[in-house]
Formats: structure tokens, sequence, C-alpha cells
């Protein structure tokens, strides 16, 4: 593992643009469950019934049993060692960008700043009728939490059958064009049009390093380096690398 950590950090530090990918398994460790591993939220919600917006227009109340679920996790959470390594490479020079599927606000609470949320934040409601905007931590008191119209508010994530926000798409789509590395971390990639993004960037030349406790559909097909582990553990490995290079290069 610690020759794959090595190969890895020589490869981001002879890159000028490293995007990262990432999904619910950053956060794991922060204690938010992911969504399809055996414990993951998928296992208990049926995402057709709890996660489109047909239902959300259908049922809220019902929906919000699950948003009320993952509201009380996230508002707990703290960053934990991924979303601080991937900070401290962003200070670095060595990660430029991170395009998450997360909607936890961890990497921006970890320190990184160029952050592209695709799914969206659930740190905001909004009113799909009257279209009032309220903070989450306005509402906490309120189950579900209600607009001032009287119509129960949604999360500003996106749901099964909404469109990936216009500038979280096409950023995204530049970036992973561009890209000489794409650093994917935590995610099944199953998800689309998220899951296109290692395949555009590996059609355009990147170098393509995953990390995931399990191998994925990515492994065998895109993925260049695979560094098996939690995510936690294996960035902040690869920061202390990053840095030993950096330090041997400044000799
Ligand atoms: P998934 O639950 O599909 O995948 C999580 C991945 O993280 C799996 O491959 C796990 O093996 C891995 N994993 C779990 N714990 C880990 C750890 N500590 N370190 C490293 N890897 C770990 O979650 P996503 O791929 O993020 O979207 O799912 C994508 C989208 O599906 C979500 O954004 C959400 C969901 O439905 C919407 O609801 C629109």
């Amino acid at each position: 593992m610690q020759n794959l950590i090595e190969q890895s950090a020589d490869i981001i530090g002879n890159s000028e643009l490293t995007l990262a990918l990432t999904g619910a398994g950053v956060s794991v460790e922060s204690g938010i469950p992911d969504f399809r591993s055996a414990q993951g939220l998928w296992s208990k919600y049926d995402p057709a019934e709890y996660a489109a917006i047909d239902a959300f227009r259908a049922r809220p109340e019902m929906v919000w049993e699950m948003l009320r679920e993952m509201d009380d996790l996230i508002s707990d959470a703290k960053p934990n060692k991924a979303h601080l390594g991937m900070g401290e490479l962003e200070r670095m020079g060595c990660l430029h960008w991170i395009v998450t599927q997360n909607v936890d606000n961890l990497h921006q609470r970890g320190g990184s700043k160029n952050v592209i949320e695709y799914h969206g934040n659930s740190s905001t409601l909004s009113c799909l009728w009257c279209g009032r905007g309220y903070l989450s931590e306005d509402r906490r008191n309120q189950y579900p939490p209600r607009c001032d119209c009287g119509k129960i508010l949604k999360p500003d994530v996106v749901f099964f059958g909404e469109a990936i926000p216009q500038d979280a798409l096409s950023r995204s789509f530049q970036l992973a064009s561009a890209a000489q590395v794409l650093l994917v971390a935590g995610t099944s990639a199953v998800v689309s049009p998220a899951n296109s993004i290692p395949a555009i960037a590996k059609r355009n030349g990147a170098r393509i390093i995953e990390i995931n406790m399990e191998r994925t559909h990515l492994t065998d097909t895109v993925t260049d380096v695979f560094l098996q582990g939690s995510a936690g553990t294996i960035i902040s490995d690869l920061v202390d690398a990053v840095k030993r290079k950096t330090a041997e290069l400044s000799i």
C-alpha cells in the first residue's frame, strides 16, 4: 500500500490541475452512513419512495421522516481526516477543485474553498409553491418545516427526477475535461450524471486515483491506482506523502 500511496503522491505532485469527485463514503467516518452499503440509508428507505421528487410532492410528511434522520446526523457531524486532508491538499496547491455528491457541507467545514455541490446542500430549504427560501437551522424546531405560506419546505438537495444545478453541471464537465488527475473518493459511481465524470476525465487523458473501502465498477475500467481502505486514513497518508515529496523537491 505504501508504494501505491507514494506513486499517487508523485502523480499528484506532477499535476497542474487535480480534481476530486467525492461521495458518501468520505463522510462515513463523520458518522453519516452512505447509501448503498449494507448499513446504508437505502437499506432502510426505498429511494423510489423517499428520494424521488414525485414522492416528495405527493407525500412530503413521509419523506421528511428520512430527511429528519439525515438532518440530525448532518447537524451533529464534524469534518473527518478525509475532509481535513483534502482541505490541506488545496492549501498546498495540490488539489484544485472538489466535485462532491454530498450535501453535508463537510468539505467546506474541513477547509476546502473550491467545492462544487453537484447534488445541492441541505443547509437551506425552499418552498416549491411560492419560492421563499430559509436556513435549515432556523426551521429545525418545526417538523416537518413549513414555509410562511403554510406548505412543507424542501431541502435544496437534488431529488431523483430533478435537474443537477446548471452551474455545477457545466463547471464539472469543463474541469473533468481539463483535469490531469482525478481523485475519486468514497463513491460507488452508479448515479448519473455524476458518474460520467471519471470517464470524461479518462478520455481526456487524466490519471485516475480511486480511494474506496471496496472495488467498484471503476476499479477495473478507468482507475489507474486503486487505494483500498478508509478515506480518512488513505487521504491523511497521501497528504503526508505529498508533503515529503514537496520537501524533497525544495532541498
Ligand atoms: P454510495 O452509498 O452509493 O457509495 C458509497 C461508497 O463509499 C461505496 O463504494 C463504499 O464502498 C464507499 N465507502 C464507504 N465507507 C467508506 C470509507 N470510510 N472510506 C472510503 N470509502 C467508503 O454513495 P454515493 O456514491 O455518494 O444522490 O451515492 C451517490 C448518490 O446516490 C448520492 O449523492 C445520493 C444517492 O442516491 C441522490 O440522492 C440524488
